[in-house]
């Protein structure tokens, strides 16, 4: 086996890398498991790669966990992923803390159900010293949501006077999404050999380096996360500009 680590170049490790961790029911599936199984093995691979990022140099990592589209799935899946969700958080944050995890999230979180919403909160203050990565939840998350309630914001904030009509720019927009503070992801991967973004981050993704493999998110580790910044670090960022203008030494 290559050793991945060794082709890593620090200083271009991504700062931010987002994930569609896709691919648990089907993982359970070919093993004549139940979804929910696919579900609770992908936490293992949450725990590996949150870690595996840390110690790469990865600064913010954003886990889509669950679409606002996902409510219409089974109603029992459901159930059984929101437990899991406060099981895995409550479960996780001596580690996290131990880590240096930050733990945070975006969507619409108040529709999550109330136990899974307060072990999120609890889960968010426990860990909001540390500072080595930031990890980012994605639950109830929808892209053309987080958009339209920007939209709200805005035309909320020009009717009461706060601003003009003509102050916004895209600095505003950004400033009314839920990711405010955590900059734009320099690479998204998807799991499970699906090549769609599935209503994540529409906005912040304009310019994101994508990668897609063929891993289901259970079997997904720190070898395949490397793999996807050796491609991302091989890959030339540019802009709307030509190559000349920003240099040949690859992504970062
Ligand atoms: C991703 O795995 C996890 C969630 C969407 C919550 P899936 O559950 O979508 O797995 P597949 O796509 O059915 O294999
Ligand atoms: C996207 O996966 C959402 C998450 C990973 C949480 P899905 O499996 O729900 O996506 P689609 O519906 O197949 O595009
Ligand atoms: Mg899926």
């Amino acid at each position: 086996m290559p050793d991945l680590q060794s082709q890593i170049i620090p200083e271009k490790v991504p700062e931010h890398i987002a994930i569609i961790m896709d691919g648990n029911g089907r993982w359970a599936k070919q093993k004549g498991m139940p979804r929910v199984l696919g579900h609770r093995n992908g936490v293992k691979s949450v725990r590996e790669v949150t870690e595996a990022a840390a110690q790469l140099g990865v600064k913010y990592l954003t886990l889509y966990a669950f679409s606002t589209e996902n409510w219409s799935r089974p109603a029992t899946e459901v159930t059984a992923l929101m437990t899991l969700l406060v099981e895995t958080i409550k479960g996780e944050i001596k580690d996290l803390n131990k880590n240096g995890i930050r733990l945070t999230a975006i969507g619409e979180l108040t529709s999550l159900p109330a136990a899974t919403y307060k072990t999120l909160i609890e889960g968010i203050e426990q860990t909001k010293n540390n500072s080595k990565i930031t990890l980012v939840l994605a639950l109830n998350y929808s892209s053309k949501w987080e958009i339209t309630r920007a939209v709200r914001l805005l035309a909320e904030k020009v009717k009461s006077g706060h601003i003009t009509l003509e102050d916004i720019d895209e600095k505003h927009v950004e400033q009314e999404m839920t990711t405010h503070g955590i900059p734009d992801p320099d690479l998204v991967i998807r799991t499970s050999g699906e090549a769609r973004l599935s209503n994540f981050l529409l906005w912040q993704a304009a310019y994101s380096e994508l990668y897609f493999t063929k891993v289901l998110w259970p079997d997904f580790r720190k070898n395949d996360l490397m793999e996807a910044i050796i491609s991302y670090q091989q890959r030339e960022r540019r802009f709307g500009m030509i190559s000349e203008q920003v240099g040949k030494e690859g992504a970062g």
